[in-house]
């Protein structure tokens, strides 16, 4: 295991967490957001705005979580999420432990509960856990006394990703009530399009799920959603265009003819946008596959707010981890030191 944070680096003097409003989550995990109520996750936006006014800061670490250790346990690769929540938790003056799957003693044989266990004997405060079982972090969470903090669960739910989505519609667009975001691509193995469903529809969103029949199953209806198999016209007027890559590794047989033709059928371009609203933001979670669903120059354009998603990611990650301290110290914000 690599100690890749530890809480002697500099750290703002006299400052204490930013509140947003004296309220408090209802669970010590963070699992998905179906079980979350509109409140909690306006909860969550709220306080992520007051960090990410830390994070404009010179000096941008306070000491609310000095002393608790975060270890984040990634059964699947990662970029941006798991960077992310390392320097989430590295801003609040946590130490964090990245658990190198790749290299442990699950290559072994031992089990995920094992695992976990064995982490926990070590004083993790928090895990956060990505995993290719739907379910497995629910499962973590019944066994273990840590804070468990799903990271993205099989095809099922990427609460984290569906909280900076929800926030960054809101710092771009002012609101989301009554917006009209359209969810474009392999929803059918996207735990992205999941958690973004359950916020932006608790949150008064109007969401529409577009790609072929194969990946866009009307059964997503008696989620919330409305369906299109046609890409202009799912687009058509959107405030909001959120691109999901296929995802092929998740893939037992072939969904659509070709990535050709299906680049053909849904891949955004400069042309195609002009369907959508003239002010429309672009989304994607990452990563992109870059001439296959968008097109560079959508990628690059000045509708993507792309960066701006990873950048409120880091703040949107320290409420979360701000908040579910508080909960596991019975108290709606954690303590803090002088
Ligand atoms: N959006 C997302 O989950 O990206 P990573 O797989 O790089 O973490």
């Amino acid at each position: 295991m690599e100690v890749v944070g530890a809480s002697d680096a500099p750290v703002a003097a006299n400052v204490t967490a930013p509140a947003a409003t004296a309220a408090s989550l209802s669970s010590p995990h963070l699992l998905d957001l179906e079980s979350l109520s509109p409140h909690e996750i306006r909860l969550i936006l709220d306080q992520a705005r007051a960090f990410k006014d830390v994070l404009a800061r010179t000096i941008k670490k306070i000491p609310t979580l000095r002393g608790k250790t975060v270890v984040s346990i990634f059964y699947e690769n990662s970029t941006r999420t798991r960077t992310s929540f390392e320097l989430a938790a590295k801003r609040l003056s946590a130490d964090v432990i990245n658990f190198s799957v790749a290299t442990s003693s699950v290559h072994k044989g031992e089990s995920l509960y094992d695992t976990a266990r064995t982490i926990e004997a070590m004083g993790a405060d928090f895990m956060v856990i990505r995993h290719p079982a739907s379910g497995a972090p629910h499962l973590l969470a019944r066994k273990v006394r840590a804070g468990v903090i799903n990271a993205g669960d099989g095809t099922h739910e990427h609460p984290t990703q569906g909280l900076l989505d929800a926030f960054t519609i809101l710092e771009r667009c002012g609101r989301i009530e009554g917006l009209k975001v359209a969810i474009v691509g392999d929803i059918l193995h996207s735990r992205v399009a999941r958690s973004n469903l359950h916020a932006l529809k608790r949150l008064g969103a109007d969401v529409v799920f577009v790609g072929p029949r194969t990946l866009v199953p009307p059964a997503f209806e008696r989620l919330g959603a409305r369906v299109c198999h046609d890409l202009v016209e799912g687009i058509r007027g959107a405030d909001v265009i959120n691109l999901l890559r296929i995802q092929l590794e998740r893939m037992e047989k072939n969904f659509f003819p070709s990535i050709r033709e299906y680049k053909l059928l849904y891949g955004l371009t400069s042309e195609r946008l002009r369907a959508a609203s003239p002010d429309v933001i672009v989304m994607h979670p990452g990563p992109i596959n870059r001439g296959v669903e968008i097109d560079q120059d959508v990628a690059d354009g000045p509708h993507s707010v792309i960066q701006q998603q990873v950048t409120n990611g880091i703040a949107v990650r320290m409420a979360v981890l701000y908040l579910l301290a508080g909960v596991r110290e019975g108290r709606a914000r954690p303590a803090m030191p002088g």
